[in-house]
């Protein structure tokens, strides 16, 4: 871990539950690399703005060790059976449990998410580790009717290799599990770039991880390597990774997409979203209010699922932006790990000159700043969450910005709404508010939402583990996490046995008989 300076007073008895003090690398390569050589990252913890860690991260050996370690474990974990390596995660599970106070104030501290965010982050990572553990017995292939007589016909699927996985700051620990617990129980090993702004939460997980694998008897499967864009670049273009999963900025997807398509790779994108709720006038306004305040507001905006644009009928217009207002109004701002906070800081000083930026743009289009959207007077990156009155040729409101902004657009019919929703560049989430069936089919049929995930009585924020999540246009197409999205991390092979004596051709073809 990293030395520290100025650590809260409660900072060094987490870092001990987490076995962290004695640790100053930010590179696992088979085992923690002494003094790697890519300079120091400081994690800065964003309420109070000071230094809490200095962790050293990877230069170009390092990198390259990392990987070296991921390439050699991976020819050993791939022959273990998958209900094997489901063991090896229900242990890292059991491990989670374990250690959910402790790695949830460290989340906590590092991104400045409230506590009760933070626990339910790795209660995120247990809830993948179980779907996991489950899914290591359900593997399946299809079996086909071959057209040829005495053959047999089906598709296996194989592990894939060392799988990049690059995460954001927000979801610090938890997108990791969802890459990487799906890719161990698929035989994969993992090779991972966490945020540069939590550096410190990807080292206690890689130590906690590792440490189960040495205590189970099996190599170290999950690499470590702490470091900037750059890093992530070499990722991208680096052939050893049959897969890179990257979770971030449209921006930063594109790039790594181009990189890891042009050696024919396979990447795996979750990135950007500018998320709509839909509140109809027969909608149940309180379902609304809580719902929309969780998704703008929960996390401080800085969810890839936040709410930021709510698109309300006229009928209820008045009443759900008056009711809006005053919720935020009781919207306690301030230590992430005072229960009674609701939002903490956002994770740098940038994203409050972003968010700034973006309320002065959205001024001068036209908007009307409704309540909040002010810096608070305070060390650490503290803002009030905004409500915007907005209109649709606003094009602020087709970025997203992140941060808590949430732009109100008045629509006059569902119809509207559904292609004002749908008419950014950004695919991930959405909802519709309302008591009527048909309105909520119609939102969920193939002319409706064209994001990724929908919701009816509910907000675009907080999806459970059990589905794919991801997104279409510039959020990426990748799906992680649940369902089937496992397919991603391993290679399928379809195969044809003929146990006959005979040696019939496909498509009927007859040749030199
Ligand atoms: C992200 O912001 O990158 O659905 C992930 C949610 C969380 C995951 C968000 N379960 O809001």
């Amino acid at each position: 871990m990293g030395r520290l300076c100025s650590p809260p007073a409660d900072m060094r008895e987490i870092l001990a539950a987490l076995g962290l003090a004695d640790v100053s690398s930010g590179v696992f390569a088979g085992g923690w690399v002494d003094a790697p050589g890519g300079g120091e990252i400081v994690s800065v913890q964003p309420s109070t703005g000071l230094p809490i860690a200095r962790v050293l991260a990877a230069g170009d050996a390092d990198y390259d060790a990392a990987v070296d370690a991921a390439v050699r474990a991976f020819a050993g974990w791939r022959v273990v059976p998958a209900p094997r390596r489901g063991e090896l995660v229900r242990e890292i599970a059991d491990a989670l449990r374990r250690h959910k106070a402790a790695l949830g104030k460290l989340v906590s501290l590092e991104t400045g998410k409230i506590l009760a965010e933070g626990e339910g982050e790795v209660q995120e990572m247990i809830d993948v580790a179980d779907f996991a553990v489950g899914l290591s017995r359900q593997l399946y292939g299809n079996a086909m009717h071959s057209e040829r007589r005495d053959h047999r016909m089906f598709e296996q699927w194989h592990p894939l290799g060392p799988v990049g996985v690059l995460t954001a700051f927000n979801f610090p620990v938890a997108v990791w599990a969802w890459n990487a617990l799906l890719a161990a129980v698929c035989g994969d090993t993992v090779v991972w770039k966490p945020s540069e702004e939590a550096p410190l939460s990807a080292v206690a997980v890689t130590r906690l991880a590792n440490e189960v694998c040495r205590r189970a008897g099996h190599p170290p499967l999950f690499s470590l390597a702490v470091g900037g864009a750059e890093l992530g670049a070499r990722m991208a273009s680096d052939a050893r990774l049959p897969l890179v999963s990257a979770t971030g900025s449209c921006r930063m997807g594109r790039a790594v997409g181009e990189a890891v398509a042009r050696r024919m790779g396979r990447s795996l994108l979750e990135l950007g979203g500018n998320n709509a709720v839909i509140v109809l006038d027969d909608a149940d306004l309180d379902l609304a209010v809580r719902a929309v305040l969780f998704g703008a507001v929960g996390t401080a905006g800085q969810r890839c699922t936040s709410t930021r644009r709510l698109l309300v009928q006229r009928g209820v217009a008045a009443e759900l932006t008056g009711r809006l207002v005053a919720a935020y109004g009781k919207v306690v701002v301030g230590d992430p790990l005072a229960r009674e906070t609701l939002m903490g800081p956002l994770i740098h000083a940038r994203a409050v000159d972003a968010m700034m930026a973006a309320l002065d743009a959205a001024r001068r289009q036209g908007g009307e700043v409704l309540c909040g959207g002010t810096r608070v007077d305070r060390p650490g990156f503290f803002v009030t969450p905004a409500i915007v009155g907005a209109h649709a040729g606003m094009e602020i409101v087709k970025e997203e910005t992140f941060a808590p902004i949430l732009y109100v657009l008045q629509v006059e019919s569902l119809a509207e709404a559904i292609a004002l929703q749908n008419d950014v560049r950004q695919g991930l989430s959405s909802a519709v508010f309302t008591r009527d069936l048909r309105a909520a089919e119609a939102f969920l049929a193939a002319t409706g939402s064209d994001c990724g995930i929908a919701n009816v009585n509910l907000g675009t924020s907080g999806a459970e583990i059990g589905g794919a999540f991801g997104g279409e246009k510039d959020t990426g197409g990748g799906r992680e996490s649940g369902s089937d999205a496992w397919k991603a991390y391993m290679r399928r092979q379809t195969v044809t046995i003929n146990h006959g004596t005979e040696l019939p051709l496909a498509q009927g073809v007859r040749f030199g008989e």
